[in-house]
């Protein structure tokens, strides 16, 4: 809308300030009733809650925000004393910020629950100030609710990780002794088994076929090394969800800040990586920028991550024509080294994005997949004080990109 003339361009004139604006406001709209009644509609209308209450402890005014936030009519909310309506636990603190008001505090912040009529609460974010001669309180309040929850989900998946770290180190522990007998166990009855094979084999020969547990002998002699070599590797592999679940709860934090070359530590997963590389792919390539400054860290364990998101790139691939790719580039702008590994894999739907990072997640089950692998690489990004970011279009492929601050 274009203006008319110049008395509304001075209604905006900043120099002017408060009272000058509302004496041209007045002189413009004639008169004092004109502008309050311009204060009404804002009243009315305002999505926050607005009130005077009195030092007696009772509302004397109510906008309709507050019908609508809490439920209650004007005629409930002004029948009671307001304490009544905060949320017990919350009393007392409310009382103290009506005692600093009526002290003569000007402006006074709070955050506190009100009651609702259907018998919930909501959050209350509370600017206020005292009229102390007319012994009155005018206040605004903004319902934080969602905020708040937000704020306790974290708070309690914060307790919740903890309490999960500490269990699982514990599991870890309890599982690794007897873990330990079985591995080592095995290896020495496999061995034993040999040496015993060849009596066997020459009862065999001299007196035909026996029964052991009531199997004949042929079959055992055939099955028996695969069972031992069976446990074998299931307790190996039990060994290495374990080892992940040490790293996960205990990354070590002495070596935190050595100068790490980006660059290095791509080269070196990739050659730890080399042959599940060939076995997944025909095109891997990685494209490094020169004189990346160093980051600080531990290099093992930046490695440990590029290890994990390559071998899910690679695992994601649906055959070996698509590739995978991981590149570093610095960022001068945040003062950080970027690696990114980049894949044409089946990408990940979104509705399980979000979760990708929670210990134990997997979709790889069927093919030993322990969902450890990005809860440990989140964890170490997140002590470097870098930041770990997925984005995937599903069929066409996913993009990681980790980000890392750089040695100052
Ligand atoms: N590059 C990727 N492409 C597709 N899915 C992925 C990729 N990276 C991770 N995922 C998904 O995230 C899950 C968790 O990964 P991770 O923690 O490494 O555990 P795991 O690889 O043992 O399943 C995987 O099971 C997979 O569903
Ligand atoms: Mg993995």
């Amino acid at each position: 809308m274009k203006n008319k003339g110049n008395d509304k361009k001075q209604l905006i004139n900043k120099r002017a300030g408060p009272r000058g604006q509302l004496a041209k406001l007045n002189a413009l709209k004639g008169g004092y009733n004109q502008t309050e009644k311009i204060y009404e509609h804002f009243f009315n209308l305002s999505n926050d809650m607005l009130c005077v209450a009195g030092l007696d402890g009772y509302f004397k005014l109510l906008n309709p925000a507050f019908e609508n936030v809490l439920g209650y009519t004007k005629e409930e909310l002004f029948a009671k004393p307001f304490f009544e309506f905060v949320y017990p636990e919350d009393r007392e603190k409310n009382r103290a910020e009506v005692q600093s008001l009526s002290a003569g505090i000007p402006i006074v912040y709070c955050e506190h629950r009100y009651l609702c009529k259907d018998g919930s609460y909501k959050w209350l974010a509370w600017t206020s100030h005292t009229d102390v001669e007319e012994g009155l309180i005018y206040a605004v309040a903004r319902d934080i609710t969602e905020r708040k929850q937000a704020e306790e989900a974290k708070l309690i998946h914060a307790n919740k990780m903890t309490a999960l770290g500490t269990l699982v180190s514990g599991v870890a522990h309890e599982i690794n002794n007897p873990n330990t007998f079985i591995k080592s166990n095995a290896r020495l009855f496999s061995k034993i088994w040999k040496s015993a094979e060849h009596i066997l084999e020459e009862y065999y020969r001299d007196n035909g076929e026996f029964l052991m547990e009531e199997i004949p002998y042929s079959e055992v002699r055939e099955f028996a090394p695969k069972l031992l070599k069976a446990i074998d590797e299931g307790s190996m592999r039990i060994q290495g969800i374990v080892d992940g679940l040490r790293d996960f709860v205990r990354p070590e934090k002495a070596s935190l800040d050595g100068k790490v070359n980006v660059n290095d530590v791509v080269n070196a997963a990739r050659s730890v990586l080399s042959h599940q590389i060939n076995k997944y792919t025909d095109n891997f390539e990685i494209i490094s920028e020169n004189n990346i400054p160093f980051i600080k860290g531990s290099s093992q364990q930046i490695e440990q991550v590029l290890i994990n998101l390559i071998m899910n790139s690679l695992q994601a691939l649906p055959d070996k024509s698509r590739g995978v790719q991981a590149s570093t580039v610095f960022d001068k702008e945040s003062g950080s080294a970027i690696i990114q590994v980049k894949d044409e894999g089946i990408g990940i739907a979104s509705d399980i994005i979000e979760r990708i990072t929670e210990p134990f997640f997997t979709t790889k089950s069927d093919i030993g997949g322990t969902g450890l692998g990005l809860s440990i690489s989140y964890a170490i990004i997140k002590e470097h004080n870098g930041s770990l970011e997925f984005e995937s279009e599903p069929g066409r492929g996913t993009t990681v990109k980790v980000k890392l601050p750089i040695y100052r």
